[in-house]
């Protein structure tokens, strides 16, 4: 059994969490999130304050969770790409530290693949092999997973990821920052009425192999959003709007997990990243497969967005696989999810 310490500083949550056991057999100990609310009075998170309030942070951070834990950890993990370059330096530089100072090994953890370990960690059948849709702030991935760290890359945003969609949508109608609960619960109570916006990406002759099959692009909708909240004049058509948005991107998400799922034929899809909260989205999913006897899994809010438990969790999968990273461990903006298999 092993006992590791997870660190996450790659955008605007400060976390730690200590998670116990081997293989798919694991103990979630503690887990600590610190959100960085000053990013809402720019409606965006900016990089130098997230930086500065990682390294605020993260000393008594990680203290809380390992006093919560209790006990001393072997070995630590913490995301080192993909992310804002400053922001995830704090959680490498930290991490090292601690590793050099009591002598047990670090290992550096893609954030991404941080997203897909998230759900196991409340589902012990949420594992491969699977059909995953990670939708973030900064990232909409569709993956077809055979095993832990073996994945193939079918689909990516060609240019907004879901989340950002979310964001710029409910700034557009005049929502907080960040966007997507507001523009769920204003979906939920309106009707989109007449209005419908075209489903990105998605046409009848789409075949596998074709470079759109799997892709989504959110650009368009986007626009498209843009174009009616200019019209809109009253509150209705505000929540029509949002209606529609939220209609037209669930769809389009649905449909391409969908086709993954045929391709694979997989029982089980497995969603992760922030915008996997929206419950709008998972009861979609679940009802489009439900016939299919496809089981969907989604992690509850604290472990759909940015936390360290999905940290520990795919770096305790590395260590196990007698993976280190060396004491040069660097931090980096973008970087391709490790374990890539041929599409
Ligand atoms: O995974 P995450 O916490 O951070 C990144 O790694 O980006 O995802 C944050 C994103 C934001 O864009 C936020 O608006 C979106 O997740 N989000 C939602 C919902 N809750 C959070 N989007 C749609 N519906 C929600 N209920
Ligand atoms: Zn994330």
């Amino acid at each position: 059994m092993t006992r590791i310490l997870g660190i996450e500083t790659s955008c605007d949550e400060t976390s730690a969490a200590v998670l116990s056991g081997g293989g798919d057999t694991v103990a979630l100990e503690s887990l600590v999130i610190l959100s960085q609310d000053v990013h809402r009075i720019f409606g965006g998170v900016v990089p130098e304050i997230a930086s500065r309030a990682h390294l605020a942070a993260i000393q008594p951070v990680v203290d809380r969770a390992l006093s919560e834990a209790g006990a001393q950890v072997d070995a630590v993990a913490v995301t080192n790409a993909p992310g804002l370059v400053g922001a995830l330096l704090v959680g490498v530089s930290y991490a090292k530290a601690f590793a050099f100072a009591r002598g047990i090994p670090v290992i550096g953890v893609h954030h991404m693949e941080g997203h897909l370990f998230a759900t196991a960690l409340e589902h012990p059948d949420a594992v491969p092999p699977f059909t995953a849709l990670l939708v973030s702030g900064g990232h909409t991935l569709l993956l077809d997973v055979e095993a832990w760290g073996s994945y193939r890359l079918l689909g990516r945003t060609r240019d907004d990821a879901a989340g950002e969609a979310f964001d710029k949508v409910a700034k557009l109608l005049g929502l907080p920052y960040p966007g997507g609960p507001h523009v769920e619960r204003l979906a939920a109570e309106s009707d989109a009425g007449a209005l419908r916006f075209a489903r990105p990406m998605v046409r009848r002759d789409q075949r596998v192999g074709d470079p759109d099959f799997y892709d989504v692009s959110f650009s368009g909708l986007k626009t498209a959003v843009l174009n009616a909240t200019k019209a809109a004049s009253s509150d209705a058509e505000r929540g029509a709007i949002a209606r529609a948005f939220q209609d037209a991107l669930i769809d389009t998400l649905v449909e391409k997990t969908g086709r993954a799922v045929r391709q694979f034929g997989r029982a089980r899809v497995v969603l992760g990243g922030g915008v996997a909260c929206n419950r709008t989205l998972v009861a979609a999913m679940e009802e489009r497969f439900a016939e299919r006897g496809v089981r969907v899994f989604a992690p509850s809010a604290r472990l759909a967005t940015d936390n360290a438990a999905m940290i520990a969790r795919a770096g305790l999968f590395h260590l196990e696989r007698g993976e280190r990273s060396p004491l040069d461990l660097n931090a980096f903006a973008s970087q391709p999810i490790p374990g890539l298999v041929a599409a």
